[in-house]
């Protein structure tokens, strides 16, 4: 057998590889924008219940988008180095965007506290939070073991953030 025979399965195995990493940071993509358009309707809310509605619509939209990407990291192969540095540029990225919006949302605590809705809010902090941390444990699970504990570090500032918000809103 001529060795390019040979290698053929690795090659074809590298662009899975390739693409799962890809899919992956693209759950993440649409992780980070529905978080920042979640902190933008929390910005720009007036108080309101009737304007509420947005902000519970992307909280949802949001949880579901973590949970597409746990399916999407379920499904992927075991990423090589390449791919877990793309993957651990997107984490880092997002913790940014996450700390944004957790603020906000902890900011905002007052508005949804006259609406009695922050028990809600408390709420979908702990199942996205919990969404987010198996998330997380299934990339870590894929990433190859050298990078793991580098990978918590990056990932554990977004629980950090759950974690604030979680205590805010618990004094109801
Ligand atoms: C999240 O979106 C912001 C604003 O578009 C961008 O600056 C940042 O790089 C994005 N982060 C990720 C993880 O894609
Ligand atoms: C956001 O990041 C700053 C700086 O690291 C930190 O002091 C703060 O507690 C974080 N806030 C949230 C809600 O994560």
């Amino acid at each position: 057998m001529k060795f390019t025979t040979l290698l053929a399965p690795v090659a074809i195995l590298a662009s899975t590889v390739a693409a799962d990493a890809a899919s992956i940071q693209t759950a993440l993509d649409t992780i980070n924008l529905s978080t920042l358009k979640l902190k933008n309707y929390v910005d720009t809310w007036n108080g309101k219940l009737l304007t509420v509605i947005p902000i519970v619509g992307e909280s949802t939209s949001l949880l579901a988008s973590i949970n597409r990407g746990k399916q999407t990291a379920e499904e992927s192969e075991e990423l090589d180095t390449l791919g877990a540095l793309g993957v651990g540029e997107k984490t880092s990225k997002l913790a940014t965007s996450v700390n944004q919006t957790i603020t906000t949302i902890i900011t905002s605590k007052p508005k949804f506290d006259k609406l009695l809705l922050s028990p809600t809010i408390l709420l979908n902090l702990k199942l996205e939070k919990k969404a987010t941390e198996e998330l997380n444990d299934v990339i870590i699970s894929k990433i190859p073991e050298l990078f793991r504990d580098f990978a918590r570090s990056l990932s554990a500032p977004i629980i950090d953030s759950f974690d604030e918000a979680i205590e805010t809103y618990k004094l109801f």
